[in-house]
């Protein structure tokens, strides 16, 4: 058998968000945030949960550094929270919040560890919500703005920019089903605010290349669509859904324009989009990063709105708790289809994890994690597979480093290499984060 062996200078991480470790939402002079409003809302988030305490990162990162340092990581991905820049989103700078990322990146750097800084995931500050947020056209300034008092402050120390995370989850659970912050439901804003989202993620590209000195890019999160049957009806719903999901946002990006089949989707609801906003939206990133968790084996199904597209469960499939199949093979088919359609650009697994029920914690052991395990190893066999394939992959964070607020799912999905104890605060490894340390070492060997 021949051992597998990762590119020498592979970037092996992992990654976090703002909202979901943080905590102390509100400290050293914050403003709210429409998660911080979300969650606070009544019956919007299981348990009632909300971000107020979340993993204490604000207060324990240097611990939360030592344990990356533990795992040999070479690379974080976090992201930073908007309002506490920039309490109102604009305008007055917050020292003391702009102070908090300088001190977590000086820890990352002393450490050996390279920081991915992320301008947004999805906690807009309250204050433009109320300004119109996403669905604002001077958005694109306002972020404009936020991410030069960024480049500004860390670009000497951070070498890797993010604009915007997952777009499609923005505009998909905040505005066309309610699910997430900011809870709207209308297929007449989706589209709308999908656009003010690339717009915004090019003007902030713009204004990098103005300042910057290193690397920028944007992150997707890509969910490969296989029909169920050849039927003309699921091939056409499988388009749909790969164009809604897939394309919607790269294109803009990268193409500049959007696929056809959500002409479709939206139908009356489609705006008017002006051919000049292409020259914002289609700036060149220097990477991108992809998401990848999971595939859908698509149906037609008339009864989901808008789309007319639903998944069809596999009954010989593995499912975690979040109720995504385990399937490797879609990282292959994702990572070579994004390299085939938009060319050539270094690319970077910017998430992949797992959420499964963790058996109790017992103390001073490693809590045993097979199933995470299990995920972990087979998805980074077929990451090697893709560069292997010829894929220009750079480097791989893992979701995520701890357990975590999962949106509004509240505490309930574990996704950590280290469970957290949200009593205590106590972190314990999984056996998934000694597995990934030895595949740090090994540069892939024990895989
Ligand atoms: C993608 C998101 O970026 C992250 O915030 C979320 O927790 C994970 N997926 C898991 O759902």
């Amino acid at each position: 058998m021949t051992r597998l062996r990762f590119p020498d200078g592979f970037l092996w991480g992992a990654a976090t968000s703002a909202y979901q470790i943080e905590g102390s939402p509100l400290a050293d002079g914050a403003g709210p945030s429409i998660w911080q409003r979300f969650a606070h809302t009544p019956g919007m988030m299981r348990d009632g949960a909300t971000g107020d305490v979340a993993c204490d990162h604000y207060r324990r990162f240097r611990e939360d550094v030592r344990l990356m340092k533990a795992l040999g990581l070479t690379g974080y991905r976090f992201s930073i929270n908007w309002a506490r820049v920039l309490p109102e989103g604009t305008g007055r700078i917050n020292p003391k919040g702009l102070d908090f990322y300088a001190r977590l990146v000086d820890e990352l750097l002393a450490n050996g560890i390279e920081p991915n800084a992320t301008l947004f995931h999805w906690d807009l500050p309250a204050a433009l919500d109320d300004r119109g947020g996403w669905l604002n056209r001077d958005v694109a300034h306002w972020f404009a703005e936020y991410a030069q008092v960024m480049f500004r402050a860390l670009d000497g120390r951070v070498r890797q920019w993010t604009t915007i995370n997952e777009p499609w989850v923005v505009v998909d659970g905040g505005y066309l089903h309610g699910t997430l912050a900011p809870g709207h439901r209308s297929k007449y804003e989706a589209p709308r605010v999908a656009h003010n989202l690339m717009r915004a993620s090019g003007a902030a590209i713009q204004a990098y290349r103005a300042h910057g000195r290193h690397h920028i890019g944007v992150v997707f999160n890509i969910e490969p669509k296989y029909p169920a049957t050849s039927s003309a009806q699921d091939l056409a719903a499988t388009r749909r859904a790969h164009a809604y999901m897939n394309e919607q946002f790269a294109d803009a990006a990268l193409l500049g324009r959007y696929p056809p089949e959500l002409h479709e989707v939206f139908g009356e609801a489609w705006p008017a989009i002006p051919e000049a906003d292409f020259a914002l939206t289609c700036q060149r990133p220097d990477f991108v990063g992809i998401n990848y968790y999971t595939r859908a084996v698509v149906r037609h199904d008339p009864g989901q709105y808008p789309l007319q597209a639903s998944p069809v469960r596999q009954p010989q499939a593995t499912y975690t708790e979040t109720g995504w199949e385990v399937y490797p093979q879609g990282m292959v088919d994702t990572l070579t289809w994004f390299r085939d359609r938009y060319g050539d650009l270094p690319l970077y697994v910017t998430e992949n994890g797992a959420a499964f029920p963790d058996p109790p914690v017992a103390d001073g052991e490693v809590l045993d994690d097979p199933p995470r395990a299990d995920y972990l190893r087979r998805h980074l066999q077929a990451l090697h597979a893709a560069i292997e394939a010829g894929v220009d992959v750079r480097g791989y964070y893992a979701w995520s480093l701890l357990d975590n607020l999962e949106w509004s799912l509240g505490y309930s999905k574990r996704f950590g290499l280290y469970h957290v104890d949200f009593a205590t605060q106590k972190r314990t490894p999984k056996a998934s984060a000694r597995l990934y340390a030895e595949v740090i070492a090994s540069h892939g060997a024990v895989l």
